[in-house]
């Protein structure tokens, strides 16, 4: 069990569950691109983790960039999404695939594709190693999905409670 400011959190999801969803949905992209050079894009600040690792078992031409979002305080999300750090590339004609830590409510996803809405690229698709199925209530499709899991805070692996966890190489969820 570990502690994070005020709470405890104890051992849910494996580094090497982790590394194996990963290497699923970097298979899944590189067959589905396999002739074209994709923009990744991270979602900051939580899937710069899935982002690294990603990016070392795509063995295909390929692009990065981030764009830095904010909605969570504390444990639960927030309706409103703000854009921190926009990207300065022109995506006309490219294909853009989203890389998340996570998709709760869905409110940055819906956020993220209007943004990209703007921008005349050839796809736009969405991959996030961990969903939380019973939160995510919106008509927009998920492409690639890593693990679903319950519908409980999780930290580690990039993902933070308060700004703390995220440099946890394993899952931890919040102990009830
Ligand atoms: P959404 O807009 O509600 O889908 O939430 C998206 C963002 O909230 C994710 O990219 C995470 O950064 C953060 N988030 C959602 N669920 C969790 C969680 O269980 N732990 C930590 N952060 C989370
Ligand atoms: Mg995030």
């Amino acid at each position: 069990m570990i502690q994070l400011h005020d709470k405890q959190f104890v051992p849910f999801i494996s580094a090497q569950e982790i590394d194996f969803a990963i290497a699923k949905i970097v298979a899944q992209v590189q067959d589905d691109f396999f002739d074209e050079t994709p923009v990744f894009v991270g979602v900051l600040n939580g899937a710069f983790m899935v982002v690294s690792d990603f990016m070392k078992l795509y063995k295909r031409p390929c692009e990065v960039s981030f764009i830095k979002m904010a909605s969570y305080e504390g444990t639960s999300s927030s309706e409103t999404v703000k854009e921190l750090i926009g990207i300065n590339q022109d995506l006309t004609g490219r294909t853009v695939i989203i890389i998340e830590d996570i998709v709760d409510t869905g409110n940055t996803l819906l956020e993220l594709k209007e943004l990209f809405k703007k921008q005349n690229v050839k796809h736009f698709k969405i991959a996030t190693l961990f969903l939380k199925p019973e939160a995510y209530k919106k008509d927009l499709k998920i492409d690639y999905v890593g693990i679903r899991i319950p519908n409980k805070f999780i930290v580690g692996f990039g993902l933070d409670y308060d700004g703390l966890g995220r440099n946890l190489p394993e899952v931890y969820q919040l102990k009830d």
